[in-house]
Protein backbone atom coordinates (compact mmCIF):
# COMPACT_ATOMS: atom_id res chain seq x y z
CA UNK A 1 0.00 0.00 0.00
CA UNK A 2 1.68 3.34 -0.71
CA UNK A 3 1.59 6.27 1.57
CA UNK A 4 -0.75 9.08 1.15
CA UNK A 5 -0.04 12.06 -0.81
CA UNK A 6 -2.56 14.06 1.41
CA UNK A 7 -1.74 17.33 0.99
CA UNK A 8 1.17 17.73 -0.86
CA UNK A 9 1.70 20.33 -3.16
CA UNK A 10 1.49 19.65 -6.89
CA UNK A 11 2.31 22.34 -9.87
CA UNK A 12 0.85 21.41 -13.12
CA UNK A 13 1.84 23.43 -16.03
CA UNK A 14 -0.33 22.83 -19.59
CA UNK A 15 -2.99 21.70 -16.29
CA UNK A 16 -5.87 23.34 -18.08
CA UNK A 17 -7.14 20.48 -20.67
CA UNK A 18 -5.97 17.18 -22.07
CA UNK A 19 -3.85 14.86 -20.04
CA UNK A 20 -2.36 17.88 -17.84
CA UNK A 21 -6.32 17.97 -16.79
CA UNK A 22 -6.29 14.40 -16.27
CA UNK A 23 -3.05 14.47 -13.86
CA UNK A 24 -4.65 17.53 -12.06
CA UNK A 25 -7.59 15.49 -11.48
CA UNK A 26 -6.05 12.37 -10.41
CA UNK A 27 -3.39 14.19 -8.20
CA UNK A 28 -6.36 16.43 -6.32
CA UNK A 29 -8.39 13.30 -6.11
CA UNK A 30 -5.54 11.80 -4.08
CA UNK A 31 -6.40 14.72 -1.94
CA UNK A 32 -2.64 17.17 -2.91
CA UNK A 33 -3.25 20.70 -3.14
CA UNK A 34 -3.05 21.11 -7.30
CA UNK A 35 -2.09 24.27 -9.07
CA UNK A 36 -3.11 24.24 -12.22
CA UNK A 37 -0.85 26.74 -14.88
CA UNK A 38 -1.40 27.42 -18.44
CA UNK A 39 -1.32 30.83 -20.65
CA UNK A 40 -5.12 31.33 -20.23
CA UNK A 41 -5.66 31.80 -17.13
CA UNK A 42 -9.88 31.16 -17.77
CA UNK A 43 -8.90 27.85 -19.30
CA UNK A 44 -6.72 26.95 -15.92
CA UNK A 45 -9.37 28.39 -13.40
CA UNK A 46 -12.12 26.76 -14.90
CA UNK A 47 -10.26 23.35 -14.31
CA UNK A 48 -9.01 24.34 -11.05
CA UNK A 49 -13.41 25.30 -9.92
CA UNK A 50 -14.30 21.56 -11.21
CA UNK A 51 -11.66 20.16 -9.10
CA UNK A 52 -12.80 22.41 -6.06
CA UNK A 53 -16.14 21.35 -6.98
CA UNK A 54 -15.55 17.73 -6.61
CA UNK A 55 -14.23 17.97 -3.37
CA UNK A 56 -10.02 18.78 -3.92
CA UNK A 57 -8.17 21.72 -3.13
CA UNK A 58 -7.15 23.29 -6.36
CA UNK A 59 -5.94 27.03 -7.42
CA UNK A 60 -5.10 28.37 -11.00
CA UNK A 61 -2.09 30.89 -11.97
CA UNK A 62 -1.51 31.90 -16.19
CA UNK A 63 1.96 31.07 -16.77
CA UNK A 64 4.37 30.42 -19.71
CA UNK A 65 6.42 27.99 -19.91
CA UNK A 66 8.59 29.68 -22.41
CA UNK A 67 9.10 32.73 -19.69
CA UNK A 68 11.16 31.98 -16.90
CA UNK A 69 10.07 35.17 -14.91
CA UNK A 70 6.51 33.95 -15.40
CA UNK A 71 7.49 30.47 -14.01
CA UNK A 72 8.94 31.65 -11.14
CA UNK A 73 5.93 33.65 -10.38
CA UNK A 74 4.17 30.08 -10.63
CA UNK A 75 6.47 29.09 -8.45
CA UNK A 76 6.15 31.69 -6.00
CA UNK A 77 2.44 31.06 -5.94
CA UNK A 78 2.00 27.74 -5.10
CA UNK A 79 4.10 28.06 -2.04
CA UNK A 80 2.25 31.17 -1.20
CA UNK A 81 -1.41 29.45 -1.38
CA UNK A 82 -0.21 25.77 -1.29
CA UNK A 83 2.68 26.58 1.56
CA UNK A 84 5.52 25.02 -0.35
CA UNK A 85 6.23 22.74 -3.92
CA UNK A 86 6.59 19.15 -3.38
CA UNK A 87 5.81 18.05 -7.05
CA UNK A 88 6.25 19.48 -10.64
CA UNK A 89 4.71 17.98 -13.57
CA UNK A 90 6.25 19.70 -16.06
CA UNK A 91 3.65 18.46 -18.81
CA UNK A 92 2.60 21.57 -21.25
CA UNK A 93 3.38 20.25 -24.91
CA UNK A 94 2.31 21.97 -28.53
CA UNK A 95 2.05 19.70 -31.62
CA UNK A 96 1.57 21.28 -34.40
CA UNK A 97 2.11 18.89 -37.18
CA UNK A 98 4.20 19.92 -40.37
CA UNK A 99 6.53 17.32 -42.74
CA UNK A 100 10.06 18.99 -43.03
CA UNK A 101 10.14 20.73 -46.29
CA UNK A 102 7.00 22.67 -45.07
CA UNK A 103 8.53 23.29 -41.79
CA UNK A 104 9.57 27.00 -41.11
CA UNK A 105 12.24 27.92 -38.79
CA UNK A 106 9.42 29.45 -36.38
CA UNK A 107 7.57 26.38 -36.11
CA UNK A 108 10.82 24.19 -35.26
CA UNK A 109 11.36 26.85 -32.14
CA UNK A 110 7.86 27.18 -30.95
CA UNK A 111 7.89 23.85 -30.66
CA UNK A 112 11.36 23.44 -29.06
CA UNK A 113 10.72 26.13 -27.02
CA UNK A 114 7.81 25.23 -25.72
CA UNK A 115 8.22 21.75 -25.07
CA UNK A 116 11.92 21.53 -24.29
CA UNK A 117 13.17 25.11 -23.23
CA UNK A 118 10.20 24.86 -21.22
CA UNK A 119 10.84 22.10 -19.07
CA UNK A 120 13.70 23.00 -18.46
CA UNK A 121 12.41 26.93 -17.37
CA UNK A 122 9.66 24.79 -15.21
CA UNK A 123 12.36 22.82 -13.55
CA UNK A 124 14.62 25.52 -12.90
CA UNK A 125 11.83 28.13 -11.35
CA UNK A 126 10.22 25.79 -9.49
CA UNK A 127 13.72 23.90 -7.81
CA UNK A 128 14.48 26.37 -4.87
CA UNK A 129 10.95 25.09 -3.69
CA UNK A 130 11.72 21.23 -4.54
CA UNK A 131 14.82 21.50 -3.10
CA UNK A 132 12.71 22.36 0.30
CA UNK A 133 10.31 19.92 0.22
CA UNK A 134 12.94 17.55 1.02
CA UNK A 135 11.59 14.79 -1.25
CA UNK A 136 11.18 16.49 -4.24
CA UNK A 137 9.36 15.05 -7.21
CA UNK A 138 9.66 16.21 -11.13
CA UNK A 139 7.61 14.19 -13.46
CA UNK A 140 7.98 15.15 -16.80
CA UNK A 141 5.39 13.87 -20.08
CA UNK A 142 6.88 12.89 -23.13
CA UNK A 143 5.73 10.87 -25.62
CA UNK A 144 6.44 7.54 -26.99
CA UNK A 145 6.82 9.92 -30.75
CA UNK A 146 10.66 10.67 -30.01
CA UNK A 147 12.03 8.42 -27.41
CA UNK A 148 10.72 5.20 -29.13
CA UNK A 149 8.72 5.91 -32.27
CA UNK A 150 8.24 8.12 -35.54
CA UNK A 151 4.84 9.80 -37.33
CA UNK A 152 5.58 11.96 -40.27
CA UNK A 153 4.82 15.18 -39.68
CA UNK A 154 6.79 15.47 -35.96
CA UNK A 155 10.27 15.39 -36.28
CA UNK A 156 10.66 19.14 -34.27
CA UNK A 157 8.01 17.23 -31.76
CA UNK A 158 9.95 14.01 -31.16
CA UNK A 159 12.89 15.54 -30.97
CA UNK A 160 11.67 17.45 -28.05
CA UNK A 161 10.13 14.54 -26.29
CA UNK A 162 13.52 12.70 -26.66
CA UNK A 163 15.49 15.96 -25.47
CA UNK A 164 13.25 15.70 -22.39
CA UNK A 165 14.66 12.54 -21.89
CA UNK A 166 18.53 13.49 -22.19
CA UNK A 167 17.47 16.78 -19.91
CA UNK A 168 15.89 14.24 -17.65
CA UNK A 169 19.03 11.65 -17.57
CA UNK A 170 21.72 14.40 -16.56
CA UNK A 171 18.36 16.79 -13.74
CA UNK A 172 18.35 13.36 -12.13
CA UNK A 173 22.14 13.26 -11.27
CA UNK A 174 21.96 16.61 -10.63
CA UNK A 175 18.86 17.24 -7.97
CA UNK A 176 19.86 13.60 -6.16
CA UNK A 177 21.46 15.47 -3.22
CA UNK A 178 18.36 17.56 -2.65
CA UNK A 179 16.42 13.97 -2.29
CA UNK A 180 14.35 15.11 -5.76
CA UNK A 181 13.46 12.50 -8.30
CA UNK A 182 12.96 13.62 -12.01
CA UNK A 183 11.36 10.45 -14.05
CA UNK A 184 9.30 10.99 -17.28
CA UNK A 185 6.21 9.49 -18.59
CA UNK A 186 5.71 8.00 -22.38
CA UNK A 187 1.86 8.18 -23.43
CA UNK A 188 0.75 6.79 -26.27
CA UNK A 189 -2.86 7.60 -28.12
CA UNK A 190 -4.56 9.32 -25.36
CA UNK A 191 -8.10 10.64 -25.92
CA UNK A 192 -8.15 14.27 -25.04
CA UNK A 193 -10.75 17.22 -26.52
CA UNK A 194 -8.35 17.76 -29.47
CA UNK A 195 -8.34 14.15 -30.61
CA UNK A 196 -12.15 13.92 -30.04
CA UNK A 197 -12.49 16.99 -32.49
CA UNK A 198 -11.19 14.33 -35.16
CA UNK A 199 -13.91 12.30 -35.49
CA UNK A 200 -14.87 8.88 -34.36
CA UNK A 201 -13.35 7.62 -37.82
CA UNK A 202 -9.29 8.92 -36.60
CA UNK A 203 -10.14 7.45 -33.25
CA UNK A 204 -11.28 4.06 -34.62
CA UNK A 205 -8.72 3.38 -36.99
CA UNK A 206 -6.24 4.68 -34.06
CA UNK A 207 -7.58 2.21 -31.84
CA UNK A 208 -7.16 -0.93 -34.17
CA UNK A 209 -3.60 -0.87 -33.67
CA UNK A 210 -3.06 -0.54 -30.49
CA UNK A 211 -3.14 -4.62 -28.72
CA UNK A 212 -5.17 -3.32 -25.75
CA UNK A 213 -7.30 -2.01 -28.66
CA UNK A 214 -8.66 1.50 -27.15
CA UNK A 215 -6.76 5.00 -27.20
CA UNK A 216 -5.49 5.85 -23.33
CA UNK A 217 -7.85 8.32 -21.23
CA UNK A 218 -5.70 10.97 -19.65
CA UNK A 219 -6.07 9.68 -16.41
CA UNK A 220 -4.13 6.54 -17.06
CA UNK A 221 -0.96 9.13 -18.03
CA UNK A 222 -2.39 10.37 -14.54
CA UNK A 223 -1.79 7.60 -12.41
CA UNK A 224 1.53 6.72 -13.95
CA UNK A 225 2.41 10.41 -13.04
CA UNK A 226 0.97 9.51 -9.28
CA UNK A 227 3.26 6.56 -8.66
CA UNK A 228 6.55 8.46 -9.40
CA UNK A 229 5.08 10.90 -7.00
CA UNK A 230 5.13 8.55 -3.87
CA UNK A 231 7.28 8.23 -0.87
CA UNK A 232 7.74 4.35 -2.38
CA UNK A 233 8.80 5.67 -5.67
CA UNK A 234 11.50 7.42 -4.05
CA UNK A 235 14.34 5.41 -5.20
CA UNK A 236 13.34 5.52 -8.49
CA UNK A 237 14.85 8.04 -10.94
CA UNK A 238 15.74 8.97 -14.47
CA UNK A 239 13.52 6.22 -15.69
CA UNK A 240 10.63 6.37 -17.93
CA UNK A 241 7.33 4.86 -17.86
CA UNK A 242 5.22 3.76 -21.49
CA UNK A 243 1.63 3.65 -21.18
CA UNK A 244 0.03 3.10 -24.44
CA UNK A 245 -1.75 -0.18 -24.24
CA UNK A 246 1.01 -2.00 -25.81
CA UNK A 247 0.80 0.63 -29.29
CA UNK A 248 5.11 0.12 -29.61
CA UNK A 249 5.10 -3.49 -29.53
CA UNK A 250 3.64 -5.05 -32.89
CA UNK A 251 6.20 -5.70 -35.56
CA UNK A 252 3.24 -4.81 -38.14
CA UNK A 253 -0.82 -4.68 -38.90
CA UNK A 254 -0.24 -8.61 -38.82
CA UNK A 255 0.70 -8.86 -35.47
CA UNK A 256 -2.34 -7.71 -34.42
CA UNK A 257 -5.12 -9.09 -36.79
CA UNK A 258 -3.26 -12.60 -36.23
CA UNK A 259 -3.58 -12.40 -32.46
N1 LIG B 1 -2.49 13.72 -26.38
C1 LIG B 1 -1.66 12.75 -26.63
O1 LIG B 1 -2.06 11.71 -27.21
C2 LIG B 1 -0.23 12.83 -26.20
C3 LIG B 1 0.60 11.74 -26.48
C4 LIG B 1 1.91 11.79 -26.05
C5 LIG B 1 2.39 12.88 -25.35
N2 LIG B 1 1.57 13.95 -25.11
C6 LIG B 1 2.14 15.06 -24.35
O2 LIG B 1 1.26 15.41 -23.31
C7 LIG B 1 1.36 16.80 -23.02
C8 LIG B 1 -0.03 17.41 -23.05
O3 LIG B 1 -0.60 17.12 -24.33
P1 LIG B 1 -2.18 17.25 -24.56
O4 LIG B 1 -2.51 16.39 -25.71
O5 LIG B 1 -2.89 17.08 -23.28
O6 LIG B 1 -2.25 18.78 -25.04
P2 LIG B 1 -3.47 19.83 -25.02
O7 LIG B 1 -4.75 19.15 -24.77
O8 LIG B 1 -3.30 20.64 -26.26
O9 LIG B 1 -3.14 20.74 -23.75
C9 LIG B 1 -1.95 21.47 -23.72
C10 LIG B 1 -1.86 22.23 -22.43
O10 LIG B 1 -0.62 22.94 -22.40
C11 LIG B 1 -0.88 24.34 -22.22
N3 LIG B 1 0.18 25.08 -22.91
C12 LIG B 1 0.49 25.10 -24.23
N4 LIG B 1 1.53 25.92 -24.44
C13 LIG B 1 1.90 26.43 -23.24
C14 LIG B 1 2.90 27.34 -22.80
N5 LIG B 1 3.75 27.93 -23.65
N6 LIG B 1 2.98 27.61 -21.47
C15 LIG B 1 2.13 27.04 -20.60
N7 LIG B 1 1.16 26.18 -20.94
C16 LIG B 1 1.05 25.89 -22.26
C17 LIG B 1 -2.30 24.56 -22.76
O11 LIG B 1 -2.97 25.68 -22.17
P3 LIG B 1 -2.82 27.17 -22.80
O12 LIG B 1 -3.10 27.04 -24.27
O13 LIG B 1 -3.82 27.99 -22.04
O14 LIG B 1 -1.43 27.60 -22.52
C18 LIG B 1 -2.97 23.27 -22.27
O15 LIG B 1 -3.28 23.38 -20.89
C19 LIG B 1 2.31 17.38 -24.06
O16 LIG B 1 3.59 17.52 -23.49
C20 LIG B 1 2.32 16.34 -25.15
O17 LIG B 1 3.53 16.32 -25.84
C21 LIG B 1 0.28 13.96 -25.54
Amino acid sequence: MFSSLKDKSVLVTGGSKGIGKGIARVFAKSGCKVLITARHEDGARACADELVKAGGKAAAFAADVTDFRSMQKAADYAVKVHGGLDVLCANAGIFPQVKIEDMSDETWDITVDTNLKGTFLSVKACLPALKKSGEGRIILTSSITGPVTGFPGWTHYGATKAGQLGFMRTACIELAKYGITVNAVLPGNIKTEGLTDLGPDYEKSMAASIPLKRLGVVEDIGYAALYFATREAGYVTGQTIIVDGGQILPESMDAINQA
